[in-house]
């Protein structure tokens, strides 16, 4: 009889980092000002990933993983405009040679959240030129690094950036829109440091943005191809799973939710995407809500809802990759069991014939949580911060065992 819960042997399995969270020493980005000016923690050496990122292949290696998921610092590589830093390409080729001789195959983000100054001083993805700046840079790397990989995304969700940078006003740029008290889905921060300004037209601003964002997307993705024709290109989304029960008013707004946080965007770039990553954190039902217990974050812990998130990609009939789904869990008392359950919700989609090519937990360590600092530990790996020792977690072994048990071929 056929093994449902067997996955394709070519299936790749691993982890995520990315290159602020976890490098330490990038000085010339947005974050960095906003740190330097008190809005957000700083965020320093980090898990000073940029010198340390042997020993931690090597570690991801140990567990089993056959695949990573990191990104590409863009301030690093142009910290001034138009110029372009060929040792921090010299780095990052190193970086993915020391994947491959591994065995684990490198999924390369070409931006994760963080901007060059240069840019930001130029109104950021508020610049109607933002898309040419952005495919300009996609495209020199795709140039330089394209032949050495076989994945490059453009960008890392899109949505939760442009919401807490101008709807929520947590991260840069630090704008708040004064309407309305806004659902949060992702990270928040705290408002008495990051300080946002309120203004009405933000929402304007916001839709601006998102624009600015698919059309960067939809011009990389031609820039890159147009030098490396055989490179798959990607666009990470954050899809927060929405379902209702019986009562047509929840499944109402459960589908306008759908349409405002994933489709919207989704349908402006899903013909330039080769495939997709999914980003889960969050499953949302409305009506007869189960209860579930709380991650470090206060998000509620459901992670087979990863099933509802693989349908709603699937919508687009693209190949998928998992490229982040995780939990913060300090004493590791979760996290074996969020990655098993979510192991099965992509067990129960592949079986109904969706897609799926990978999975990659986040994250390989603990690492720097945004406006939150580095007090939420996601990590498969603890990191002291004082002493920068890693630790493998229990959990990380239970997730090595089930890739063996998944891969296993009958
Ligand atoms: C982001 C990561 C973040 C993680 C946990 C995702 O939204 O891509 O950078 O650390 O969620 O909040």
């Amino acid at each position: 009889m056929k093994n449902t819960q067997k996955f394709p042997s070519n299936f790749y399995w691993g982890a995520a980092t990315a290159s602020y969270q976890v490098e330490g020493g990038i000085e010339k980005c947005d974050w960095a000002k906003a740190a330097r000016e008190g809005r957000v923690p700083p965020c320093g050496r980090a898990c000073d990933h940029y010198n340390r990122f042997e020993a931690d292949f090597d570690l991801a290696k140990e567990l089993g993983h056959t695949a990573h998921r990191f990104s590409i610092e863009w301030a690093r590589i142009e910290p001034e405009e138009g110029q372009w830093n060929f040792e921090e390409v010299e780095h990052y080729r190193q970086v993915i040679q020391a994947l491959k001789v591994r065995g684990i195959k490198p999924y390369t983000t070409l931006w994760h959240f963080t901007l060059p100054q240069w840019f930001v001083d130029k109104g950021g993805f508020e610049n109607p030129n933002s898309p040419e700046f952005f495919a300009r840079y996609s495209q020199f790397i795709a140039h330089e690094l394209g032949s050495e990989i076989e994945d490059l995304t453009t960008m890392n969700e899109p949505i939760v950036f442009a919401g807490l940078g101008w709807l929520k006003g947590n991260w840069p740029p630090f704008k708040q829109f004064s309407l309305v008290g806004l659902k949060e889905y992702t990270n928040s921060g705290d408002r008495s440091m990051s300080r946002p300004q309120k203004k009405f037209w933000a929402y304007f601003t916001y839709r601006k943005v998102v624009n600015n964002l698919a059309r960067a997307h939809n011009l990389a993705y031609e820039s890159i191809k147009a030098v490396q024709p055989q490179l798959e290109v990607s666009l990470v989304k954050h899809v927060v799973a929405f379902d209702a029960n019986w009562n047509p008013l929840n499944k109402l707004r459960a589908w306008i939710e759908d349409q405002f946080i994933n489709h919207i965007f989704l349908r402006k770039v899903h013909r330039h995407c080769d495939s997709f990553g999914l980003n889960f954190y969050h499953y949302v039902k409305f009506g007869n809500r189960p209860k579930y217990e709380h991650s470090d974050m206060g998000w509620e812990m459901a992670p087979a809802g990863i099933y509802n998130a693989l349908q709603v990609l699937w919508k687009y009939k693209k190949p998928i990759f998992v490229s982040e789904c995780g939990v913060a869990d300090h004493n590791d008392s979760h996290r074996a069991w969020y990655i098993e359950e979510q192991i099965k919700g992509v067990a129960k989609a592949l079986a109904e014939g969706i897609d799926i090519r990978g999975h990659m937990y986040w994250s390989l360590m603990d690492n720097y949580e945004w406006a939150l600092g580095f007090d939420k530990k996601f990590g498969l790996i603890e990191i002291d911060y004082d002493t920068l020792e890693r630790k493998t977690r229990p959990s990380a072994w239970v997730y090595k065992e089930l890739i063996e048990k998944y891969s296993k071929v009958e």
